[in-house]
């Protein structure tokens, strides 16, 4: 079978699986859409009030990710292209899972897990810019933005192969992350946006 169409379904399916949706509904039988900013992400999940379902919606989200790219590398050993597009797969499978009616979260995790799977030092130094931003603003979906936006920045110094293939991952992938923030960027610009730690009852 082609490594091409194999590496990049399995990277799509993986990246539809919503955990944050489905923890939250097997815990708590509530849906996580219909509570705070109505994401199904992470910094979603622990605002309504289930902390250790939001740590565990976090590590799925990003080792979902993460294992959508290893096994795309594992399939073609040292395609960086192929991995390249799997990791695109897996962030375009978390934003618009086939299992939610293609609406899904922002995407924050899974890009930390993919990135971290085509360079480590690349999702440390978001790592870093996100949880720097975090501790000075409280403000998570900020800390995204900035961290998402030094992404292409980060490429310049860590990617292993510029080719076009793969600026385009590093570029697509922040800009798909940003844009999913187009909510949280209103809020912010008003004002309104909530900080980590209170509670919002704003649309997704
Ligand atoms: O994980 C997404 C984060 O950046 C923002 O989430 O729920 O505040 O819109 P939320």
């Amino acid at each position: 079978m082609n490594p091409w169409l194999i590496s990049i379904s399995i990277a799509y399916l993986l990246g539809s699986i919503p955990f944050g949706y489905l923890l939250v509904r097997i815990f708590r039988k509530e849906d996580i859409r219909t509570t705070g900013s109505g994401n199904i992400g992470a910094t979603n999940v622990a605002r309504s009030g289930a902390k250790g379902l939001g740590i565990a919606t976090l590590l799925l989200d990003l080792g979902k990710a993460y294992v959508a790219v290893k096994i795309a590398q594992h399939i073609a050993p040292g395609n960086w292209d192929l991995a390249t597009m799997a990791a695109v797969a897996a962030i375009l499978g978390h934003i618009f899972p086939i299992w939610l009616g293609f609406r899904g979260g922002k995407g924050v995790a899974s890009a930390l897990g993919v990135f971290l799977a085509l360079s480590p030092m690349t999702a440390l130094c978001i790592l870093v810019i996100f949880l720097a931003v975090v501790r000075l603003t409280r403000i998570v979906s900020l800390a995204s933005i900035v961290a998402a936006a030094a992404i292409p920045l980060l490429m310049l110094h860590f990617a292993h192969n510029m080719s076009r293939i793969v600026l385009f991952g590093f570029i697509f992938i922040p800009l798909l992350v940003i844009v999913k923030h187009h909510a949280n960027i209103a809020r912010l610009l008003a004002g309104t946006e909530s900080r980590f730690g209170s509670k919002k009852t704003n649309e997704n």
